[in-house]
């Protein structure tokens, strides 16, 4: 690991910046699946214990956040937050399908007054990259019947939503295409590196599910619901500019193009792919990296909040945004980055919303506990949860609502 830059030192007293407007999200993310423990009914859990299975590591009782949710929104609150986003998960609403849990129901129903009792904003997300392992036997999303499950599982948690305000519908449909174009629609697996272009027809029913959900989500009073989208910042080479038109328009692009009439677009940006003639083009060996493997390019969240805005003129969430790396210092110069870049985009006039970094916690990375994007450690036998610094530094940004300058 090259040596890294001095990290930009603590805003005691944040003044200087873009200040955001008073309803800015200022916040954090999770999912169901990387921080509940124990989602016994997904397809992943399925995989995960697999004797066979490709992944290196199960996700066990994850961060136990399913009993410990309490815990992890105090964290949310006491850093000077107003926003959580967490996930609803199907496997445990929808255990066999058409049996709807309403334990499971009231579960989450508590997760979600629990935001609101601390002042925080919920960002509720119906589906991140796990399904319920009898939806994928019976084929899954491109399945007949399949785009009609999701919006069943829908209608049964709109009940819960009342006073929910930002609902995403799928998480990163484009990364779920793309995962299954490799793997040939079998198992998957995500700790994905070079992806192929989306299976086309998975591509096309998750538009249709998102869009089933969107209409199912209409009537909610004060609902603003979207769909999240891994925006990857295609960089074309000279030369390379119509190669990575098409090369983004399978891969992202159509996947913003269907939210264009929605409420608001979420935006996932963590680093960036170089395109020439050929395709991708591997970076640098000397490239600084982070501990997925990813190049260190905090400028991925400007670019991906601008691409997007140019696209569609959809509301613009981040999502998620956020680096994997065991040096908390590194974290904090990466958002650092991130957040001036965001903070151009807004003084520019991009119709930003709010700011919500991935992960409020160290996670299950789907595979493997190696790499750590949270800001607050887990410790894996006792679930106790340490604040990073980072995270304070963060926070003291929050309650200023105020962006970094450049
Ligand atoms: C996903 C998260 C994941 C993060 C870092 C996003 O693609 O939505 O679940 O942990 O990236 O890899």
């Amino acid at each position: 690991m090259p040596a890294h830059a001095a990290p930009p030192p603590p805003p005691a007293a944040v003044t200087a910046g873009v200040p955001t407007p008073t309803s800015f999200l200022w916040g954090a993310a999770t999912s169901a699946h990387q921080t509940e423990g124990n989602n016994v009914g997904s397809d992943l859990w399925a995989l995960e214990v697999r004797p066979d299975s490709p992944l290196s590591e199960p996700s066990g009782d994850a961060c136990d956040s399913y009993h410990r949710w309490p815990e992890d929104l105090d964290i949310v609150r006491d850093l000077g937050l107003n926003a959580y986003r967490f996930g609803i998960e199907w496997a445990r609403i929808e255990p066999a399908p058409g049996r709807v849990s309403q334990a499971a129901l009231g579960h989450y129903r508590r997760v979600i007054d629990g935001c609101l009792e601390r002042g925080i904003t919920p960002v509720v997300t119906l589906h991140h990259f796990t399904s319920p392992a009898w939806f994928r036997a019976s084929g899954g999303w491109t399945a007949p019947g399949g785009v009609e499950a999701f919006a069943r599982y829908v209608r049964a948690v709109r009940p819960i939503l009342d006073g929910v305000t930002w609902a995403c519908t799928i998480n990163e449909p484009n990364m779920l295409a793309m995962v299954a174009a490799r793997v040939g629609g079998a198992d998957p697996d995500l700790v994905a590196g070079a992806l192929p272009p989306p299976d086309q027809s998975l591509a096309e029913a998750l538009i249709r599910a998102h869009h089933a959900a969107c209409g199912e989500l209409a009537d909610v009073g004060g609902l603003r619901t979207g769909w999240t989208v891994a925006n990857q910042t295609f960089q074309a080479l000279p030369g390379a500019e119509e190669a990575t038109r098409e090369w983004a328009w399978s891969r992202e692009d159509q996947f913003l193009d269907a939210a264009r009439h929605d409420d608001f677009i979420g935006v996932q940006a963590y680093t960036r792919v170089v395109i020439g003639p050929d395709g991708p083009v591997a970076p640098d060996p000397t490239t600084r990296r982070t501990q997925t493997g990813w190049e260190f390019y905090p400028e991925a969240l400007e670019a991906a909040v601008r691409h997007t805005a140019a696209r569609i003129p959809t509301p613009i969430l981040v999502t998620e945004n956020g680096i994997a790396t065991d040096n908390d210092d590194e974290r904090r110069e990466y958002l650092h980055h991130a957040l001036a870049g965001l903070g151009r985009a807004l003084a520019d006039g991009v119709d930003v919303r709010g700011y919500l970094h991935w992960s409020l916690l160290d996670n299950y990375e789907w595979g493997s506990w190696h790499a750590t994007f949270g800001l607050t450690a887990v410790d894996r036998r006792t679930f106790r949860r340490v604040v990073k610094p980072s995270a304070h530094w963060y926070g003291r940004l929050a309650r200023a609502r105020r962006l970094p300058g450049a």
